[in-house]
């Protein structure tokens, strides 16, 4: 997909009240990254020549999460969707490819419908191009009023339409491909004589059709141009979102034992025969590869999951956990920047950080690697085949050396060397019936206090 002559156009002026938020409503997250980034990564293999982002209220904001993606031009004040795409000419004004206006708080656009609409107006030969949509309820959207040869006649907002309007089906999604030729010209002849006293984008339908150009309808779901503007209609999003990942994975070779329970990032990668069980939530850059087992509760982020590894139940990959082939993670372990090398074992209960775990080395219930002072982070290094006695902390920055066993209980702070046994805890004292005497001695001291009394 290679379009030289693409601009995009997101129109994010908008204050987004509804969200209560002190956060842009276009930078709330979506899989894990805010919408206006999802919108733009889909769009992205098209290839645009020229990105254009509206902005008002909070442009700050945007400036600071897309300025690098994106030219951002400002709309002060906010004049209608018509007046948005208006404010871009600075940037536009000698543009003559195709222009795509998009908006930021419609983030589940596909890529296939955004060519769709490319591609109609290649061979219709349209000025413009809209996207419909058919809502099961149409509320407030504006209807698209198509003629017998299946163009588009104009676009009818729903408070400047009459009860036989407001009966069409057909509504506008407000996605639009404009003729970068025509735009600014179409542009120039809109007014704001409408109920809402503003200049619409939707009025070009009517002024391009005024001039003899041609305006054609795209169908998408209602889903993929569902829009945004309060916190219950993001979590409808991030459940549609969700929705086409666990289909996508399931597609891909993974299964999920109950997939409406497992939460993916958008950049989630799994590989095949992979199996995951219910209540895992995946955090940005994880990788998990082949044959992997996930069992049920556990909560990886940032981590790298070798081949042929189990993990959990109930365990807990921060970042820069990196786990080599064949690796087991238990129950209750959280490991964080950390390389567990093949065939390594942490089984239960452990925390694992700033460190290097050997090839096969076992790793001891309730080990725990010691690597903050309140002030810096030290490494721990365990080497190959090594064992770690349960309950050991390991205070770094430490070394223990390859095959060495360290003994349950220690607390180690120097250096063990390759096949050494250390064992730092307190000797072992035995004395020979001891306990029987001590009972013996005690219940006839409280005999005595009882008779007394
Ligand atoms: C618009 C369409 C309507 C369509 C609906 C789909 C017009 C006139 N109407 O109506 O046909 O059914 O979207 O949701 O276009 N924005 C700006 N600057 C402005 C005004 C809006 O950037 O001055 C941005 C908003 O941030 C928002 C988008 O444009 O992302 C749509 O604006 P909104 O006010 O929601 O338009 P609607 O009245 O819903
Ligand atoms: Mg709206």
């Amino acid at each position: 997909m290679n379009n030289s002559d693409l601009a995009i156009i997101i129109l994010a002026a908008g204050k987004g009240t509804r969200m209560k938020s002190s956060l842009h409503k276009v930078l709330h997250p979506l899989g894990g990254r805010p919408m206006l980034h999802h919108l733009m990564d889909t769009l992205s293999p098209l290839n645009p020549t020229r990105k254009v982002i509206v902005a008002g209220a909070g442009k700050e904001q945007v400036e600071g999460s897309v300025g690098h993606m994106a030219d951002i031009v400002v709309q002060e004040p906010q004049l209608g969707t018509g007046h948005a795409v208006q404010v871009t000419k600075d940037k536009l004004h000698d543009f003559k490819g195709d222009v795509l206006i998009l908006y930021g708080d419609v983030p589940l656009i596909t890529i296939d419908t955004m060519q769709k609409m490319i591609e109609t107006r290649a061979t219709s030969n349209a000025a413009v191009v809209v996207l419909g949509f058919t809502p099961e309820d149409a509320k407030a959207y504006g209807r698209l009023k198509v003629n017998e040869n299946e163009n588009l006649d104009a676009i009818i907002e729903y408070k400047d339409a009459s009860e036989e309007e407001r009966a069409i089906t057909l509504c506008n999604s407000g996605i639009m491909l404009l003729s970068g030729a025509h735009m600014f010209g179409l542009l120039d002849a809109l007014d704001n004589n409408n109920a809402a006293k503003e200049f619409y984008l939707t009025d070009v339908v009517e002024i391009a059709n005024g001039k003899d150009l041609t305006c054609a309808v795209v169908e998408a779901d209602e889903q993929e141009v569902m829009g945004i503007n309060s916190r219950s209609e993001l979590a409808e999003a991030e459940a549609v979102f969700q929705n086409s990942r666990r289909r996508y994975f399931m597609d891909e070779g993974v299964t999920l034992t109950d997939p409406s329970s497992v939460y993916f990032c958008h950049d989630t990668k799994i590989g095949r025969d992979v199996t995951i069980g219910p209540n895992v939530y995946f955090g940005p850059g994880s990788v998990i590869a082949d044959n992997v087992t996930i069992h049920p509760f556990c909560h990886i982020e940032g981590a790298s999951v070798g081949e042929g590894s189990s993990i959990g139940p109930f365990a807990r990959l921060r970042p820069a956990a990196e786990l080599g082939a064949g690796v087991k993670v238990g129950n209750f372990v959280e490991i964080k920047k950390a390389k567990i090398e093949d065939g390594a074992k942490v089984s239960h209960l452990s925390y694992i950080g700033d460190a290097r775990v050997g090839k096969n080395a076992n790793i001891g219930a309730g080990t725990i690697t010691c690597n903050y002072d309140g002030y810096f982070k030290y490494h721990t290094d365990i080497g190959e085949g090594a064992f770690i006695g349960s309950n050991s902390a390991l205070v770094a920055p430490v070394n223990i050396g390859d095959g060495a066993i360290v003994g349950a209980g220690s607390v180690i702070t120097s250096v063990v060397d390759k096949d050494e046994l250390a064992v730092a805890r307190g000797r072992q004292k035995g004395l020979g019936g001891w306990a029987a005497t001590f009972r013996e001695k005690q219940q006839t001291k409280k005999n005595k206090k009882k008779q007394g009394s």
